[in-house]
């Protein structure tokens, strides 16, 4: 696959960012075999499936205590300092909610309010995707809530390349550990970063795609909706949609 991969006119910047994200995600697949007891995966049969790209979508199986590999997730995460991010953020938000929800909602970065209190969605922003999911028949503790980064980017700035290589690789084990039903990526970044295209919001929201395996439905970024209200219809058209498919 990485000969597919690395083409020969590859711009050296895009083969930097590979191998950050490559570091980066052998650094937590060699720390997660440390950090999750070998004796419970074995017990688990789970040791082939908790560690292979591609989430397993068994309940009753692999990863039948999402806590625990959360747990581990968290635990090699630690006080990361593999971004420049790392220098300028006040917490690290990890992500939060219910931890065999069956929607994940994946939003950006964290901004200056979920910065100070180390919660996902807990700002202006947080509080219209709380109504969100209120309006869905669903409560926040039902879900599960988290960033394609970490930490926030200063100024709020949009995420950039090597940030999301950096940080991309605890989230692909956040949802292989979840394993949901169904993803809701919200904005523009959210499904660039999930989905490898960058194809514009607006084509793409609305129509299920495919995470892994998992169905995803990509969205406007409630901080849009703040600015732009008038598409609030078509986001609720787009969780109508989610809610039909649960
Ligand atoms: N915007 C995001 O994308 N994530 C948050 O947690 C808050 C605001």
């Amino acid at each position: 696959m990485e000969r597919a991969l690395i083409q020969a006119d590859m711009p050296r910047e895009e083969m930097r960012r590979m191998v950050v994200a490559l570091r980066s995600r052998l650094q937590l697949d060699m720390a997660l075999n440390r950090a999750i007891p070998a004796a419970y995966l074995r017990k688990q049969g789970a040791v082939k499936r908790v560690y292979t790209a591609a989430p397993e979508r068994v309940r009753g199986g692999a990863v039948d205590r999402p806590e625990q590999t959360l747990a581990g997730v968290r635990e090699v995460l630690g006080d990361c300092r593999r971004c420049p991010l790392c220098k300028t953020r006040t917490n690290l938000v990890f992500g939060e909610g219910n931890v065999r929800a069956g929607l994940v909602f994946v939003g950006e970065a964290p901004g200056a309010d979920e910065d100070r209190q180390g919660e996902p969605f807990v700002g202006k922003a947080g509080q219209l995707l709380t109504r969100i999911i209120v309006a869905m028949g669903l409560q926040r503790q039902d879900v599960y809530i988290c960033n394609i980064l970490k930490c926030r980017p200063p100024d709020n700035r949009n995420p950039r390349p090597e940030e999301i290589a950096a940080c991309e690789p605890f989230l692909i084990r956040q949802l292989q550990a979840i394993q949901p039903k169904m993803i809701c990526a919200l904005g523009t970044f959210a499904a660039h970063a999930l989905l490898k295209t960058d194809v514009p919001i607006s084509l793409l929201r609305g129509r299920f795609q495919r995470y892994q395996g998992i169905p995803l439905m990509p969205t406007y970024h409630p901080a849009y909706l703040l600015r732009n209200p008038a598409a609030k219809k078509q986001v609720w058209e787009d969780v109508q949609k989610i809610m039909k498919a649960l």
